[in-house]
């Protein structure tokens, strides 16, 4: 990288920038940013991009990117740019309020299905006093399928409360709490072993469509599932089918093929379908820019940005 490349590139997608470049200049008050299109010179001052979904092709064009950051924690709309210079190293947002935020949510849907939360505000609306019985937390098998960051730290949060968890990841792990397992060929046996089914994969191709009508039948009767992870990872007509046959008793779906939702989707309006706009954890400005700052520092001291997306893996 020349010297003079220091400047930061913001695509966000759609998204207007502004939030993002103040937290930025808040902790790097002195750096250039810059954003839409740019002429010949402004493509040669960038070192660093900073983007979500940016335009196709982009990236390619700024002959001195020494790291290219992503808005959030999957970098699938990223790659999705076929022409991502792949000898530029691609790091991921990785942050504790990131992560914090996830588990909230995965246990608010967690605890949202054992405790049948949907009946419960059925029969308020209908005025029913009625027991809700529930299980307890012990007798329910939480599925994790991904043990990454944000994976882990949802298990312990709800192995604390007391949930039986059980995980899958592309190798083989080991964790305290925990029955592991990996791989094609542990898949089966995880999903037989699961009533309450989160998927925090990343997107990729071993992954795409990877919650099928085969995955959900491998569920045991009445199972749930909750996808926070991305919509390219659900086949939605199988989930609909397998709801609809009384095979799963619930599902929360944060992400979805298409954002926003289609008013017309039939997800939408589905009895045994809790949705969200994809929310489940949203980067915060000030943690993003602080994560930047650090690794802007360490590459400038000659070190590598952390946490880095392996190209040939996919995340
Ligand atoms: P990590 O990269 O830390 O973890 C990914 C996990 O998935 C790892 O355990 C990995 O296995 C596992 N995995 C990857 N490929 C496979 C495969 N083929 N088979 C089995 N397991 C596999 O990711 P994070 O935990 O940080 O994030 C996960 C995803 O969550 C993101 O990619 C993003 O899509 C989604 N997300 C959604 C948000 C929302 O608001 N809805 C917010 C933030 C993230 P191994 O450990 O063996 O490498
Ligand atoms: C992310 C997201 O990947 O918000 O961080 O979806």
């Amino acid at each position: 990288m020349s010297r003079e490349a220091s400047a930061i590139y913001m695509d966000m997608g759609g998204y207007p920038p502004d939030v993002w470049i103040k937290a930025i200049r808040a902790v790097d008050p002195h750096r250039s940013i810059l954003h839409g299109p740019l002429t010949a010179d402004q493509a040669r001052s960038i070192g660093y991009a900073v983007v979500w979904k940016p335009s196709p092709g982009v990236l390619k064009t700024l002959p001195n990117l020494a790291c290219t950051f992503s808005l959030g924690a999957g970098v699938d709309g990223i790659l999705a740019d076929q022409d991502y210079p792949r000898t530029v190293p691609l790091c991921r947002m990785a942050d504790p309020t990131l992560t914090q935020a996830m588990s909230e949510y995965v246990v608010l849907h967690v605890l949202a299905h054992h405790r049948r939360k949907a009946t419960m505000d059925e029969q308020q609306r209908r005025k029913v006093w009625r027991i809700v019985a529930a299980p307890r937390a012990s007798s329910i098998r939480v599925g994790m399928m991904g043990l990454g960051v944000l994976g882990l730290d949802a298990s312990r949060v709800l192995s604390a409360i007391g949930y039986t968890l059980h995980g899958w990841s592309r190798t083989p792990k080991t964790v305290a709490g925990m029955e592991c397992h990996s791989g094609a060929e542990g898949l089966a046996t995880f999903l037989q072993s699961t009533d309450i089914l989160v998927c925090l994969l990343p997107l990729t191709s071993q992954t795409k469509g990877i919650l099928n009508a085969q995955t959900f039948a491998l569920l045991p009767a009445r199972a749930c599932v909750i996808n926070c992870a991305r919509g390219g990872h659900l086949i939605e007509a199988d989930l609909i089918a397998a709801l609809d046959s009384g095979h799963l008793s619930g599902a929360t779906l944060d992400v979805f093929a298409q954002e926003p939702l289609d008013p017309a989707s039939p997800l939408w309006s589905h009895p045994k379908v809790t949705l969200t706009p994809h929310c489940a954890a949203i980067s915060d400005p000030n943690a993003l820019a602080q994560h930047i700052a650090v690794n802007i520092a360490r590459i400038e001291a000659g070190g590598q940005a952390h946490p880095l997306v392996d190209f040939a893996q996919g995340y």
